[in-house]
């Protein structure tokens, strides 16, 4: 089965969300539990940035052991030779040198031609290539650049020894089926993309990060890069544990897995949002306190009869104990009688059913119907025959 290498950059572009600061111990603390998880790379900072930055990337690179730790570097060779002194105790050390390659970009914010940025990036990618094993480049804003122009600077990095190749959306702007066409074009007009891995990273300013990010491997990517519940500029990066859950559930359709410890992820997503102060959304994919909560009476009937029949994703398979039934307005007689027992009451028939009818009039007039409001009716049930 087709590995896909897992990019981590909670540390660098999750960082970026507005409002985050994680300081050194902060990051090492999540830095090993992304080891613990498994992924391949971990993107710990930008050393030219801040002293800050130097530190905690250094100090990363020097205790990771089972991810290959890597910086960011603007094309500066100050940037990289910093990079290299934060990064030279690592055991795999790793550089990733980003450059605009849109119009957009290259007349607005670098004012430099084509051929400029062309000439920047490689002699940028020979530089960092003395020094580093691993030289990824990215083409910054790609989906927004020219396909023709890409074809023509891509091969001359790798020519100057770039190891992985990455097309960022950016912003956010492309569809499935527009980047998924873009990794297929570079696979199969840059004549050197054989000698690389191809690497997608994605923004999610319309929405579209994660699919747009299964879009890429379906077409062939490598690599993927993203955070951890999908925090980042803006509106975030593409949430790597949706990625990775999405590709072992529909392992029958993608047929590429990526190899992550799945039964981390719910540690990971509490840390993270634990140490960044970013709360994650209650109905978020695979780590929102939702994801296996059922409350409805047809689903929760459903699925206490068989699991699978509302369950795609077993609690248990991204390390949560188990589903919750939650009981409120929608749920029905069957799950109430459950949780009658579960809160240890043993009850006739009538008793359960006159029980479940105080409680549905209850729904209506409470919005948060509590455990304790439940003991209130068992009780009174109880007491009253
Ligand atoms: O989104 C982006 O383009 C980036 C680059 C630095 C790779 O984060
Ligand atoms: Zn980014």
């Amino acid at each position: 089965m087709r590995k896909i290498n897992v990019f981590d950059t909670t540390l660098r572009d999750g960082e970026q969300s507005a409002g985050v600061n994680l300081n050194t111990l902060e990051k090492l603390e999540i830095a090993a539990q992304l080891e613990r998880l498994g992924v391949d790379m971990i993107e710990a900072g930008f050393p030219a940035s801040s002293k800050g930055d130097f530190e905690s990337v250094k100090k990363i690179a020097e205790t990771v052991k089972g991810s290959s730790v890597t910086g960011l570097s603007r094309t500066r060779q100050t940037d990289i030779d910093t990079a290299w002194e934060a990064l030279k105790y690592a055991e795999e050390p790793r550089l990733h040198i980003f450059l605009a390659t849109s119009p957009i970009h290259m007349t607005h914010k670098l004012k430099k031609t084509p051929e400029q940025v062309m000439e920047m990036a490689i002699e940028a990618v020979s530089h960092a290539s003395r020094y580093f094993p691993h030289v990824q480049w990215s083409a910054e804003d790609a989906t927004r650049s020219d396909w023709q122009f890409l074809v023509k600077i891509i091969e001359k990095v790798i020519d100057a020894g770039a190891t992985v190749i990455n097309l960022p959306d950016t912003v956010g702007y492309t569809t499935p089926d527009e980047y998924g066409r873009l990794f297929k074009f570079i696979k199969e007009n840059v004549s050197n993309i054989h000698k690389v891995s191809l690497s997608g990273h994605c923004h999610d300013d319309l929405g579209m990060a994660v699919a747009n990010s299964l879009a890429a491997i379906e077409a062939g990517a490598d690599q993927i890069e993203g955070t951890i519940n999908g925090i980042g500029e803006r509106a975030g990066n593409a949430s790597l544990e949706e990625i990775a859950v999405a590709l072992r559930i529909r392992n029958d359709y993608f047929q590429t897995d990526t190899g992550l410890v799945l039964k981390e992820i719910n540690r990971t997503s509490k840390l993270v949002s634990r140490l960044t102060g970013l709360s994650v959304p209650a109905n978020k994919a695979v780590v929102g306190k939702n994801a296996f909560a059922h409350e409805s009476g047809i689903h929760q009937d459903g699925v206490l009869k068989e699991k699978t029949t509302y369950e795609i994703i077993t609690p248990e398979l991204v390390g949560v104990a188990s589903n919750s039934l939650v009981i409120g307005k929608h749920s029905g007689r069957h799950a109430f009688s459950n949780k009658v027992k579960e809160l240890g009451f043993e009850l006739t028939e009538a008793q359960v059913n006159e029980a479940f009818q105080t409680f549905k009039a209850l729904t209506d007039k409470k919005k948060d119907v509590t455990d304790e409001d439940l003991f209130a009716i068992l009780t009174e049930k109880r007491t009253e025959n």
